[in-house]
């Protein structure tokens, strides 16, 4: 919330020092009054200012633009950072209720319906890489679980239980790096990153064999840390591939946005076979914003996005993947602008993770990681990082993510206030859906948990 007063604040700024100094530049009709005369410029004179107040307007002036000049490099250079606070986006608060009342409101008063299982099997997002430096740790709530996801000094990155063995001290807050091991910050215990086991007791002779902190299997790849979760504890059976444009370091990072769902995380890649919904929900063009009661304004009607979709699962050995194939077009006053034409491969890895592969002619190539992750039964942290190629301007892929913000800001007020139906009225045009839950169900397994209980409030 502060970072977003301070940006428009420097957004007030800018425009005031930009109108100062054009409104004092178009003053001038001779070049040489911009020379300095007697101390200050005779620009100042004709303007009405002069000695002290000048030399003030002056550098307060030469502040402002700097200030400018500071918020234009972000905007065209800096990566985007879009974090939406979890009542934040997808709910209507009128009658005086705060959007935190509205959206604990939404949550306690929602039917829920007959959930599948809770928590599916499968890798998760737990951090980006960029936000974990050698020897730091951090905090995370996933499936959940509390862990501490800490990076060796080695440079590579671990997922443990955060609450130590000993007595239960939370290992993330306070605690410390020492080689590949986290530090407890109570007693001192010390845990391999590797395998979890004790392997430093400051007052102890001897390390026994029993002390341990799970350890979650983790791997780092494409600028995410993700941790495998399987309700029998099994190893991965699959892994996250690689893109290749990431490694060699052609497609950069330019930027991410983080939103929390009041869902149950399957409505959210079941998105990508729900057809019939790209026409309906996300046609208005991004100008008409997210707020559902006026995405249909008549005022913007005049831009719309058309989609062609399909979505197939993949055949074997890849049939934990699945592909939505868009073919997205702009169309202004009825008038198609190929140039703007984006082919999407939207390749879903798993439960949690999809590959949102851009294709432009005009636009270049790049992909967003989307990863959705449970932090609690129905709430999901969704993520979207975007990694372009470099020699594209970074306004570009900051522009793409932000257009896709807005649309994924449509769904989130959908699933943030509808209830899951386990037995939906379909159509036939509907039938991916059905061939999405079909598919999903491969990541539940017998003792995949399910919800035994709803919680009250969120408490933000
Ligand atoms: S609680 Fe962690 S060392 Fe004692
Ligand atoms: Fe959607």
């Amino acid at each position: 919330m502060e970072s977003c007063n301070l940006s428009l604040l420097i957004k007030v700024l800018a425009v005031i020092s930009i109108s100062l100094t054009a409104g004092l530049l178009l003053d001038v009709r001779d070049p040489s009054d911009l020379i300095f005369m007697s101390g200050y410029p005779e620009l100042w004179r004709k303007t009405g200012l002069a000695g002290a107040p000048a030399r003030a307007a002056a550098c307060i002036l030469v502040g402002v633009s700097l200030l400018a000049l500071g918020w234009l490099y972000r905007l065209l250079f800096a990566p985007l950072e879009l974090l939406r606070t979890p009542d934040e986006v997808g709910y209507i608060s009128e009658d005086g209720r705060s959007r935190a009342q509205a959206a604990n409101e939404v949550r306690r008063r929602r039917k829920t319906g007959e959930l599948p299982p809770i928590y599916p099997n499968g890798w998760f997002r737990v951090l980006d890489s960029h936000m974990l430096d050698r020897g730091e740790v951090k905090s995370v709530t996933v499936l959940g679980e509390q862990v501490a996801v800490f990076r060796g000094q080695d440079g590579k990155a671990h997922v443990v239980d955060a609450y130590c063995p000993h007595l239960g001290a939370n290992l993330a807050v306070g605690g410390r790096v020492v080689g590949g091991c986290i530090e407890c910050p109570f007693h001192g215990w010390q845990f391999r990153g590797e395998d979890g086991k004790c392997v430093h007791i400051p007052y102890a002779e001897k390390v026994p064999e029993f002390a341990k902190v799970r350890r979650w299997p983790s791997m780092e790849i494409n600028g995410l840390i993700l941790v495998w979760f399987h309700c029998d504890g099994l190893e991965p059976s699959w892994t996250i591939p690689e893109q290749e444009e990431i490694a060699r370091g052609q497609w950069v990072y330019r930027g991410r946005t983080e939103h929390f769902i009041n869902a149950h995380i399957e409505e959210i890649p079941e998105n990508a076979a729900d057809i019939a919904h790209l026409a309906h929900l996300h046609t208005p063009g991004i100008v008409s914003g997210v707020d559902l009661r006026y995405t249909n304004s008549k005022t913007w009607e005049f831009i719309r996005h058309d989609w062609k979709v399909e979505w197939e699962p993949e055949p074997e050995p890849n049939k934990h993947c699945s592909q939505m194939l868009v073919k997205h077009a702009l169309t202004v006053f009825g008038r198609h602008w190929p140039i703007l034409d984006v082919n999407v491969v939207a390749r879903q890895v798993g439960p949690g993770v999809v590959f949102l592969l851009f294709d432009s002619s005009f636009l270049g190539r790049g992909v967003i990681m989307h990863s959705v992750t449970p932090v609690e039964p129905l709430l999901q942290c969704v993520s979207h990082s975007i990694f372009y190629q470099g020699n594209i301007p970074p306004l570009v892929p900051k522009f793409i993510l932000r257009a896709e913000c807005i649309q994924f800001e449509r769904d989130v007020m959908i699933w943030n206030n509808k209830k899951y139906s386990s037995k939906p009225v379909l159509v036939k045009e509907d039938s991916a859906i059905q061939r999405h839950r079909r598919w999903y169900s491969q990541f539940y397994t017998e003792n995949s948990p399910r919800l035994r209980y709803q919680y009250d409030t969120l408490d933000f």
